[in-house]
């Protein structure tokens, strides 16, 4: 019967058709069988990054809720799903992104929600979530300590996967708790967190913000009240919240709910 191989060929030729439509891709799915960015300039991104600290993260997600910030296509929130996430909610603040990911769960007839939404409006969102994602997202933002200390503050409650592009050295360089005034040879050691601040472009982005080191990465996430559990792969860590305690000078931080929630 002729029939069912000419069918399945139109299938796949619309499927790649919409797929075009859809385009750029920054992530590099497999829809139908058919890749949606293989040439990627990084190669099969992020499948090859994430088979690299799959296995660090919890293999059954059963009743628990996954919030992925910064979704993209929704490689992350769809992997999330596979594991049996009861709910993901990806939030992207580029629809062009947000139709994509839209897209992937239709045909991978998966129930994800994607909201337009901001990091900044994490305040509003008034909800809670048992691993919240936070991939490649701080060195696009101009203000990224914030961004930690809002996830720290309304939307996480245990786990953070979090991925930052890393530059300078990776050497940790011993920190005292205080040091004297005039004392700034410590400044200089390569391996003293460090945040590089591009004012202009950075890879042809103009998205590319700051740049951390290694050493810089870790003090942020400790700083805003997760614990690094893990470092599963170069740039990725698998933190746990904890309490923040309150600075002498007040309160850790005081951000007013704001977004397009309840208030
Ligand atoms: C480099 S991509 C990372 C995508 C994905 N998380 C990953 O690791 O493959 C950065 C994403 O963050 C999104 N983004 C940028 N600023 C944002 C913001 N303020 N709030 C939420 N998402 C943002 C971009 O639209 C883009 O989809």
């Amino acid at each position: 019967m002729p029939s069912t191989p000419l069918h399945a060929e139109e299938e796949v030729s619309s499927l790649k058709e919409r797929i075009a439509a859809l385009g750029p891709w920054f992530h590099n799915m497999r829809l139908g069988g058919v890749q949606t960015a293989p040439d990627h300039f990084l190669g099969d991104y992020p499948q090859i990054k994430y088979e690299r600290f799959s296995d660090a993260l919890p293999q059954d997600l059963r009743g628990k809720t996954v919030l992925d910030i910064g979704c993209n296509g929704g490689f992350y929130s769809l992997e999330m799903k596979r594991r049996g996430a009861e709910r993901v909610l990806g939030i992207d603040t580029d629809d062009h992104y947000l139709a994509q990911a839209r897209f992937a769960a239709e045909v991978s007839e998966m129930d994800v929600e994607f909201r337009r939404m901001s990091v900044w409006e994490l305040g509003g969102l008034n909800e809670r979530f048992d691993l919240v994602i936070f991939m490649g997202v701080l060195y696009h933002l101009r203000h990224p300590l914030l961004a930690l200390d809002l996830i720290h503050e309304h939307v996480a409650r245990d786990l953070l996967l979090f991925q930052s592009m890393q530059r300078g050295s990776r050497s940790i360089a011993h920190v005292d708790p205080d040091y004297d005034f005039h004392a700034d040879a410590h400044f200089d050691e390569p391996g003293y967190p460090k945040m590089h601040f591009v004012e202009h472009r950075y890879s042809h982005d103009e998205t590319n913000w700051w740049v951390p080191n290694r050493a810089c990465v870790e003090a942020m996430l400790r700083s805003s009240g997760f614990t690094i559990c893990s470092q599963p792969e170069d740039e990725v860590y698998i933190c746990r919240w904890k309490p923040v305690e309150v600075p002498p000078d007040g309160p850790h931080c005081v951000y007013p709910a704001t977004g397009r929630g309840k208030a």
